[in-house]
């Protein structure tokens, strides 16, 4: 099962009764293990997490700190792109040649890296005093 397919079954799984778009994301570690996350809203609006915040959750969880890879899908006219936070979260975890596929039910695919998505990130250096 490749990334994407990873993906598309645990959108599956996705609790998103306010929005109705269910997102999946799977992100392959450094070790080549495969760790996937679903939307998970709540009615507490602000409360609700996404899919690749779940999906880096449990990478982190299990002991990993390094992503080599990630896919996201949506049932959407184009392929989904992560939201900014979750943009700032994949920059933290995954190497700078990480490929990020976004896909659509449908079958489109885009394919970039971190920086294309986030350039100018925030990084930890910033906060280092002189
Ligand atoms: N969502 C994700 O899970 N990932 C994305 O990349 C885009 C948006 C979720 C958040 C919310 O549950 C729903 O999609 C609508 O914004």
């Amino acid at each position: 099962m490749d990334l994407t397919e990873a993906a598309a079954a645990v959108r599956q799984n996705a609790y998103a009764p306010y929005s109705n778009f269910k997102v999946g994301a799977a992100v392959k570690s450094r070790s080549g293990k495969v760790y996937r996350g679903c939307n998970v809203e709540n009615t507490a609006y602000p409360e609700g997490t996404c899919a690749e915040a779940g999906a880096i959750a449990a990478m982190v969880a299990a002991g990993e700190s390094s992503l080599t890879e990630v896919a996201v899908i949506a049932d959407s006219p184009e392929p989904v792109t992560p939201c900014g936070g979750c943009r700032q979260k994949l920059f933290e975890f995954a190497t700078s040649d990480a490929k990020i596929t976004m896909a659509s039910v449908s079958g489109k695919i885009v394919t970039m890296n971190v920086s294309d998505l986030l350039p100018g990130a925030f990084v930890k250096s910033q906060m280092e005093k002189h």
